[in-house]
Parts: structure tokens; C-alpha cells; sequence
């Protein structure tokens, strides 16, 4: 048997996914699902680092049911890929502690995204939480914690690894090797733009077509698609680069021939917008629909899900052990246990 690398990567439960979330993360994680040992964090404990209220929590557990049926109805196969919940495996917390001996707070505090992390959640430089400093190393705990060797991330992620690096070349300095450097899979694609034409989608933004959406919800926002401003009439020449009803058909219209038809006719004044964004809702229908049929499965059978969970949890639990161990021999941290 040759052993697979083996991958980190997760996501905190914020809420459903979006096309967006498809193109960025999961239909890569799709791919390397075959290719990789893939364990799925769902980081909870990130969540608090900028939201630590009651009420905030009580939404933790269905969020973390949303985020799986996503992973479950895009296709991730349970029997291959291991979910576990930050929260659930103790040893994160120990591991943590034990990393924050080995990062300076400036370099934490020069990182752009902990800044970026502050701001969108209305937290003044005064106010920053210590926790909020130590997202990063937090994160790097996560990636540790079962001594990965890749960690697919967006772009906004990649100084976390660097980070991560850092920490297990310290640790590994300081006590003796036991970390992998772990690299980051940062994906060479574009962001799918939001169903008002802003560069992003985004379900804060309101410009999102969720997983979860259903047939009529589809051809509704489809319908409401912000395209090419200066084409008030279907006779106008008009743009195809930059208009996101030709993004999403480039990225879930695999009829080549009718979306090559399409651009054509619409450069040229000889279609209207809402024939290309009747064959679009279609396209994104016919996309969605094995989705709906795999989340309606688990929808109906919740105990799979929780099993699924619970299974993921025994397992990081296990791995995460044996790294603790690693550590506190290499460390000589073994008195009086
Ligand atoms: N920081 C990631 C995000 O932006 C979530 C996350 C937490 C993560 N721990 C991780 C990603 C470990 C990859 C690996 O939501």
C-alpha cells in the first residue's frame, strides 16, 4: 500500500455555500478527494475569535449541518474524506498553547488579514481581541494537529500557511522533528463575480445563488442578473467579457457549442438577455439538480450525517493523540503524567 499525502483544509460554519464556494473550493476538494488522505476541519472555535456571544453560538450546530450537506450534496464522498469539528478534538487547545510560544506577536500583528478580519466585524485596533491575534496560530494547530502535508486555501489564507511553516520549522528546531512543513494548494482561478455584477459573490452581499436554492429561486435571480448596462435593447452590440451571465455560463454551461453561439449573437445585437439567461438558469438548474437529489437523501437520513460527524471526530481525536504525544516526548514534557 503507498501511503497519500495527506490534506488539511476547512472552513468555519458561517453559513450555506454558494456557486461562488463550488468554483473556489469544492469542485477542487472534489478532485482531491481521489488523489489525498482529505480531512475536513469545520473550525468553530475560528468562529469566536471574532463572535464569541451566546447568540452567536446557538447558530454554530446548524451552521455546521448546513456546511456538511453542501460538502455531501457537491459529491464528497463520506467514506473517503474524514469531517471532524475543531471544538470536538481537545488537543487543538493544547497544541495552540504550545505554538504560541513560538510566534512573535509582531509578526502576527503585522498580517494583512488580521486587520482585514477586525474591520468586517467593527472591531477598533483597541479593541482587538487576543484570540483575533491568534487566528493564525490557531489555524496552524488545525493544520498540525494531524501533520498534514498540503493545505488547499484561497489566496486570503496563504500567509496562514506561511505562518504554519514558520511554526513547524521552529518547533522542529527547538525539539526535534515532528512536523511536515505543510504547503499551501492556493487554486489559479478567478472569483466567480456576484449576480450584480460586483467582482465577488457573496451571501452577505445579497448577490449569491445558493447550493441550496431550489428550481424557481435559480431562474428568479438569473432573471434579476445585472449584464451589460449599456445594452437596453437586444439589437445593441454587447459585452461579453466582464458580464457575469457569461462567467457563470463559462463555468456551469458545459454546452460549448451553445455558449460559443450565445457570446457571438451577443456581440454581434442578435440575441436578447433573456434568452441567454433562460438557457443560463437551465444550465445552473441541470447543474444543481444531482446536488438536490444527494442533500434531499441526507436531509431525509439526519443520523448519517450525525454518524458521519461523530466517525470523523474518533478519528481526528485519535490522530490528534498520537501528535500530542510526539510532541511532549520531544518536548521532555512528560513529568508527572
Ligand atoms: N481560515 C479559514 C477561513 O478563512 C478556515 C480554517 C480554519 C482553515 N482552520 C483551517 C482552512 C485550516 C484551512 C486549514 O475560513
Amino acid at each position: 500500500m503507498t501511503t497519500k499525502k495527506r490534506i488539511l483544509t476547512g472552513d468555519r460554519p458561517t453559513g450555506k455555500l454558494h456557486l461562488g464556494h463550488y468554483v473556489g473550493s469544492l469542485e477542487n476538494r472534489l478532485r482531491l478527494q481521489d488523489e489525498y488522505e482529505c480531512i475536513f476541519i469545520i473550525a468553530d472555535l475560528h468562529v469566536l475569535t471574532t463572535k464569541p456571544s451566546k447568540d452567536e453560538i446557538a447558530q454554530i450546530e446548524q451552521n455546521i449541518r448546513d456546511l456538511i450537506l453542501d460538502h455531501l450534496a457537491v459529491g464528497i464522498d463520506p467514506n473517503k474524506v474524514t469531517f471532524y469539528v475543531q471544538s470536538a478534538v481537545k488537543e487543538v487547545y493544547q497544541i495552540n498553547l504550545i505554538f504560541e510560544m513560538l510566534v512573535t506577536v509582531p509578526r502576527l500583528a503585522r498580517l494583512p488579514s488580521i486587520k482585514d478580519m477586525a474591520r468586517n466585524a467593527s472591531i477598533d485596533e483597541e479593541q482587538l481581541p487576543f484570540g483575533l491575534l491568534g487566528y493564525p496560530v490557531l489555524q496552524a494547530a488545525d493544520i498540525l494537529l494531524p501533520r498534514a502535508h498540503l493545505v488547499p486555501v484561497g489566496k486570503d489564507n496563504e500567509a496562514h500557511v506561511e505562518i504554519t511553516r514558520e511554526i513547524a520549522r521552529r518547533f522542529n528546531n527547538l525539539y526535534g522533528e515532528v512536523f511536515p512543513e505543510p504547503d499551501a494548494l492556493v487554486p489559479n482561478i478567478g472569483t466567480l463575480p456576484g449576480t450584480d455584477g460586483q467582482s465577488k459573490m457573496s451571501k452577505s452581499a445579497g448577490n449569491a445563488i445558493m447550493l441550496s436554492d431550489d428550481t424557481k429561486t435559480v431562474e428568479q435571480k438569473v432573471r434579476g442578473m445585472y449584464t451589460d448596462p449599456n445594452r437596453v435593447r437586444a439589437d445593441i452590440p454587447g459585452r461579453v467579457e466582464g458580464n457575469p451571465v457569461f462567467a457563470y455560463h463559462d463555468a456551469f454551461n458545459p454546452n460549448i457549442d451553445e455558449v460559443n453561439d450565445l457570446k457571438e449573437r451577443y456581440r454581434q445585437g442578435r440575441v436578447g438577455d433573456v434568452e441567454v439567461k433562460k438557457k443560463l438558469a437551465a444550465a445552473l438548474n441541470d447543474f444543481l439538480d444531482p446536488l438536490r437529489e444527494r442533500r434531499a437523501h441526507y436531509e431525509a437520513n439526519p443520523d448519517v450525517v450525525d454518524q458521519i460527524i461523530a466517525d470523523g471526530n474518533a478519528r481526528a481525536r485519535a490522530i490528534a493523540h498520537e501528535t500530542v504525544q510526539m510532541m511532549e516526548e520531544a518536548m521532555g514534557l512528560t513529568y508527572f503524567r
